[in-house]
């Protein structure tokens, strides 16, 4: 391939400069002609493309968020929104596409894919919730960030001891939680995968742990799980113990990615671009028992994850 593009799609995560950053750098070492498309699959639809050189990704390795920007393209998923994006290719000359998003991201790199550009997708996603991979960018630094302001919290709530429920990201996944919630020693962990009962696994848990003396309480949530306000009350009612909620949104997606997103990035970006250059598109690149591995999109698409309940276990027995 002579050109290929980089863009990035859906939600942001930290990590994604640098899963950029390698496409670009890996693909101009090859000898080819680099594009970046800003915006996600937008930037195809309204030509919104810059070339790229070695400098254009200079001090980025090290900044979170998109220096490509990124966002939701309704018009992406109709017909005449793909033959926009495609005609766009065709007139710039773009041969393979990797797209750094989530599984939403891959279905529109699997469309492309079947309509002639081949694209390779990349795991970018805080929530580690794609099923083909053990790894999405920006898990690690979502998890940092959110432990470090569980901290936080924690130091108020031991003060007035208090219980102090938070709820984390994780709109239909509770990995982030789950790894917070251990994390931070929360006494409980509620997850979207898992139901539960908040008297059992919350109110019962806490009074058998305020018998051997904790004054004060963390209750991790995910936000699949939400009403964090109205777990609050009801612990609050149920206990006597006094309790605060607390959302910690869209800070989680921001902030300098940790070293793990940083490299795993690097890797996967580089074999992305290696994929394009051997001419192979409708893969997804991930991460295996710790090793860059890739799939074939229709068949990532088809996977399924689900959370980790050895962890979950762990994390329900040393919480005591
Ligand atoms: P994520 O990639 O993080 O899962 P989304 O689900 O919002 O985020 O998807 C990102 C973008 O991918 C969408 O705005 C749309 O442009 C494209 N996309 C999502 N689903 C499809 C689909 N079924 N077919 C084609 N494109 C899709
Ligand atoms: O997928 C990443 C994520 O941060 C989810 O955890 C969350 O539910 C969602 O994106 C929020 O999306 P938005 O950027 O539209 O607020």
């Amino acid at each position: 391939m002579k050109t290929i593009g980089v863009l990035t799609s859906g939600g942001d995560a930290p990590g994604m400069n640098a899963a950029v950053r390698s496409v670009v750098r890996t693909g101009i070492s090859k000898g080819m002609r680099v594009v970046g498309i800003r915006r996600g699959y937008n930037g195809l639809i309204n030509h919104d493309i810059q070339e790229m050189n070695l400098r254009s990704v200079s001090d980025i390795i090290h900044r979170g968020g998109t220096i490509l920007y990124t966002a939701r393209s309704p018009e992406f998923k109709t017909e005449e929104g793909m033959q926009k994006a495609i005609r766009t290719c065709h007139e710039l000359e773009i041969e393979g596409i990797v797209v750094i998003g989530g599984d939403g991201s891959y279905r529109g790199a699997r469309d492309l894919s079947l309509r002639g550009i081949p694209c390779v997708g990349l795991p970018g996603t805080i929530d580690n919730d794609i099923a083909c991979t053990e790894y999405t960018i920006g898990f690690d630094t979502a998890m940092n960030t959110a432990v470090e302001m569980v901290d936080r919290l924690r130091d108020t709530a031991q003060s007035h001891e208090r219980c102090t429920v938070v709820e984390v990201m994780g709109r239909h996944a509770g990995h982030l939680a789950l790894q917070t919630g251990i994390a931070v020693g929360a006494t409980a962990i509620l997850v979207p995968e898992i139901p539960y009962d908040l008297e059992k696994d919350v109110v019962s848990r806490m009074r058998n742990t305020q018998l051997s003396g904790k004054k004060h309480f963390i209750i991790v949530v995910a936000e699949g799980v939400g009403h964090v306000d109205q777990i609050a009350k009801e612990i609050e009612m149920l206990t006597g113990i006094e309790s605060r909620a607390t959302v910690l949104g869209h800070v989680q997606r921001g902030g300098n990615p940790t070293v793990r997103d940083r490299v795993t990035a690097s890797e996967m970006g580089h074999r992305a671009v290696e994929l394009l250059e051997a001419g192979i598109g409708n893969r997804v690149v991930a991460m295996q028992s710790n090793a860059i591995v890739d799939f074939d999109i229709y068949e990532a698409l088809q996977m399924t994850k689900d959370i980790d309940k050895r962890l979950y276990q762990i994390a329900h027995e040393i919480s005591i």
